[in-house]
């Protein structure tokens, strides 16, 4: 009789219950059936004659887990359509049914007790999602897994498989799985590439071969245009890099350019032989001025060039003019200053009629310059011409323009100030008037001196007795300096010291705790009529 059979027939037992009561569901079979009386005896019997059964091997034995497991494998053996179900159960065929395979996956306790008989699972086609179903791997002793066709994600349990030694058949294709580790490679070698068609794990060739692909054409592409554009900031356009990455003082022709406005002739300020000047703004904000030199020079001269600009760009001076940087290109040299708002001492001369304290500070501002460079850079030339000398706006004066290639000498640069100092006094520029040039100006002079300065000391100038005084001194010295025939030159540390000393002088006439010897009686006196 059945109880009989069930105790001959390790899987029996689910058709002496299922055989008496037809189910509506499974699901209405596990509410509503309880095991009977004699359930523990028959599994007792079961484990007695085949001990290797899953439930013989758990403990506590659940018992109403094991009924549970029983009633599930019997619905599962009918739905998978095997053909005698009280003999045997080697197929769960799952194959395409959607609507149920994810219900019997949900049922853990069956996996837990999964029947021996059981060497075929086919969950395929299932629309399954979420991660692997591990549960499935508890029936060690299958021959065939099939989940292909289905939505599952994340990664395949590799260590899992491993007690699934009868495992021959193997189909993950079709599923959205997490490609496998390089460590995992060698399990999944164990099953062909048709067992993992499609399916995540394995990389993908024709996207393989696109990526390789804009990996070999790509990156060399985006190599060299980022090289370009690299090479574009750093030969072109380096003020656009950080500062870090910028060499100093170097400007390029893109650089000036585009703070010249494209050299735009409303940025032209001034013309001379072979330079152009140009004012210009910086990326930055920086008001600068650019010396353009047009003459064609050659490779030597070119070096040399950069030689001094780079001694130029060391200079630091409150009267000498900031060299920023300067420009050694093929098409273009340049040298770039900072740009002092500001005129230069001779159109000041000539616009503001400036009284005699005020020129001596001035004087006095230069020979500083002049100092500093005699000190720490003796190898720099520069020019003193009143054009070249600037005003910044609290009128201190700033040497400008330096002789690039032009070594200087210390009596030339005494000369050169001589005629510096005379300017000053007389107002008057070389060569304009007088037709031997600056020798001409000179002996002009020196023909009124001492005996007729009133001649020759500027006319506009209001000055008191101890001015007229100061400025007679001043072309006195003025014609010391540029006095060639004489063996003896001044040096600069005695123009300094005189000059100081009348500046210092004229401080203290002017502060009014002291007294004044002449100055005062002389505010307003004309002395130049
Ligand atoms: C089942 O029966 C055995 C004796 O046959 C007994 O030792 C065991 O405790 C019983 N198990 C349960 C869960 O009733
Ligand atoms: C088995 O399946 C058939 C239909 O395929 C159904 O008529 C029968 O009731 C099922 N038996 C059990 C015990 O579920
Ligand atoms: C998958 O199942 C659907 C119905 O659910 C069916 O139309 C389709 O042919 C099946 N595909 C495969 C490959 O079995
Ligand atoms: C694999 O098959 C052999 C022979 O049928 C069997 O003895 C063994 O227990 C099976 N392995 C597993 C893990 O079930
Ligand atoms: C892959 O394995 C299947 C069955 O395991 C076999 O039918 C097929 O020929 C194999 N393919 C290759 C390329 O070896
Ligand atoms: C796995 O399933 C896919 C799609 O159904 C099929 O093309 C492939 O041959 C199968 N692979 C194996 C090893 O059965």
């Amino acid at each position: 009789m059945a109880s009989i059979s069930a105790i001959l027939l390790c899987f029996s037992i689910v058709l002496s219950i299922s055989h008496v009561i037809i189910p509506a569901s499974v699901l209405e079979d596990l509410a509503n059936l309880k095991p009977p009386a004699d359930f523990n005896s028959t599994i007792m019997t079961n484990c007695f004659h085949n001990p290797s059964l899953r439930y013989c091997n758990s403990s506590p034995m659940d018992l109403k887990e094991i009924f549970k497991s029983t009633i599930v494998a019997s619905h599962l053996c009918n739905v998978s359509k095997n053909p005698n179900c009280v003999e045997s159960f080697p197929k769960i065929d799952l194959q395409s049914r959607p609507r149920i395979a994810p219900l019997y996956l949900s049922f853990s306790f069956f996996w837990k007790y999964c029947p021996l008989s059981i060497l075929t699972i086919d969950l395929s086609n299932n629309s399954l999602t979420g991660s692997f179903p591990v549960d499935v791997l508890q029936c060690t002793q299958i021959q065939a897994l099939d989940l292909s066709h289905n939505d599952l994600t994340g990664e395949v349990p590799q260590e899992s498989f491993s007690p699934l030694t009868n495992l021959t058949v193997l189909n993950l294709s079709y599923n959205h799985f997490s490609e496998i580790k390089m460590s995992d490679a060698e399990f999944f070698k164990t099953f062909n590439a048709s067992s993992f068609l499609h399916s995540g794990l394995l990389p993908d060739r024709k996207k393989f071969t696109i990526k390789a692909l804009i990996l070999l054409v790509g990156f060399p592409i985006f190599v060299v245009v980022m090289v370009g554009c690299f090479g574009w900031l750093c030969f072109g356009r380096p003020d656009y890099l950080p500062r870090v990455l910028r060499r100093k003082n170097m400007f390029t022709p893109q650089i000036l350019k585009a703070a010249t406005d494209g050299f735009s002739r409303k940025n032209l300020v001034g013309k001379s032989e072979g330079v152009d000047i140009y004012k210009g703004t910086l990326r930055d904000g920086t008001e600068v001025r650019i010396e353009i030199y047009l003459d064609d020079i050659s490779r030597e001269s070119k070096r040399r060039f950069v030689e001094e600009c780079k001694v130029l760009a060391q200079l630091r001076h409150k009267n000498i003019v900031r060299v920023l940087g300067w420009c050694n290109s093929r098409r273009l040299r340049a040298l770039v200053t900072e740009r002092v708002e500001s005129k230069s001492v001779e159109i000041w001369l000539s616009e503001s009629d400036p009284p005699w304290k005020q020129r001596l500070k001035i004087v006095t501002g230069v020979v500083e310059g002049m100092c500093y460079l005699q000190e720490e850079w003796p190898e720099v030339g520069y020019d003193l011409r009143i054009s070249s000398i600037l005003l910044s706006e609290d009128l201190e004066p700033l040497i400008s323009r330096f002789k690039l290639g032009d070594q200087s000498s210390s009596s030339r640069n005494i000369y050169k100030f001589g005629v510096f100092l005379l300017e000053m006094v007389v107002n008057r520029i070389p060569g304009d008037e007088f037709q031997s040039g600056e020798a001409g100006f000179i002996e002009h002079i020196r023909m009124h001196y001492p005996g007729v300065l009133r001649e020759v000391v500027d006319q506009r100038m209001e000055m008191t007795e101890n001015a007229y005084d100061q400025a007679t001194q001043a072309i006195g010295l003025g014609l010391m300096c540029t006095d060639q025939t004489s063996t003896q030159q001044l040096n600069l540390g005695q123009i300094s010291d005189m000059i100081t000393q009348a500046y210092e002088s004229w401080q203290v006439i002017e502060s009014p705790p002291h007294k004044r010897p002449h100055g005062d009686r002389g505010k307003g006196h004309k002395r130049t009529q």
